[in-house]
C-alpha cells in the first residue's frame, strides 16, 4: 500500500469469499433462468468479472453508462443513462451490477430506463452500499459490503479522478487520523 494512502477495508481474500457468497445467492434467486447482466461502467467492471465467473445461470453481458451531472448543469441533477443500442431489452431478466450505491440516483435512473425498455424483471447487485448517503428511496437486492459511514473508498474498480481502480483491495482514501 502507498504510504499515507489509506486504511485497507477489504482484502483481496475477504472480497473473493464475499463475491462467491453473493454469486451463490444470485444463482439461488434466478434458479436457472437466463439473465442479462448489465455492468455499470466503469467502476463495476472488476466486480462483475469476478461475479459472473461464479454464476451458474446462462448469462449474457452488456455494458451501460450512467453519468451524473452536477448542480451547475442540471438543477435536478438527474443522471443520464446510456444503454447500448445493440441489445433488445424487452422481456429480459436484467441484473444491474454496480460498484457502489451512494445517493441511489444512478441506480433509480438506470432501473427506470430499463423498465421503459420493457424488461421482464430488473434486480440490482452492488459490490458496496453506503446507505447513510442515500437521497432517494432505493433498495439493492444483493449487496457485497455495507459501509456504515460516508467515507470515500477506492480500489477493486472504484476510482477517485481515474486513479486506484486497479488496486486489488478496497481502501479508504485518506490515512487514519493518528489522533482518532
Ligand atoms: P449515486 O448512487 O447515484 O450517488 O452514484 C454512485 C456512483 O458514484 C458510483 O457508481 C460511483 O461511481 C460513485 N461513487 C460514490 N461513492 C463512491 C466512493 O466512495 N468511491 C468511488 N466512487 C464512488
Ligand atoms: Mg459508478
Amino acid at each position: 500500500m502507498e504510504p499515507g494512502f489509506g486504511r485497507m477495508l477489504y482484502s483481496r481474500e475477504v472480497i473473493d469469499d464475499r463475491v462467491k457468497q453473493l454469486a451463490a445467492h444470485v444463482t439461488g434467486v434466478y434458479r436457472g433462468q437466463p439473465l442479462m447482466v448489465a455492468v455499470v461502467l466503469r467502476g463495476a467492471f472488476i466486480f462483475a468479472a469476478d461475479l459472473v465467473r461464479h454464476l451458474e445461470e446462462q448469462v449474457d453481458i452488456s455494458f451501460v453508462r450512467v453519468r451524473s451531472y452536477g448542480d451547475s448543469t442540471s438543477p435536478q441533477h438527474e443522471p443520464v443513462v446510456r444503454l447500448p443500442d445493440d441489445v433488445e431489452w424487452r422481456g429480459l431478466h436484467v441484473l444491474i451490477v454496480e460498484d457502489i450505491v451512494d445517493t441511489g440516483r444512478s441506480l433509480v435512473a438506470l432501473r427506470n430506463a430499463l423498465r421503459d425498455e420493457g424488461v421482464a424483471s430488473v434486480r440490482s447487485c452492488s459490490f458496496l452500499d453506503k446507505p447513510a448517503r442515500r437521497e432517494v428511496d432505493c433498495d439493492v437486492d444483493f449487496v457485497g459490503f455495507t459501509l456504515e459511514g460516508s467515507e470515500f473508498v477506492v480500489g477493486y474498480g472504484l476510482d477517485v479522478a481515474g486513479r486506484y481502480r486497479n488496486l486489488p483491495y478496497v481502501a479508504t482514501l485518506r490515512p487514519d487520523d493518528p489522533t482518532d
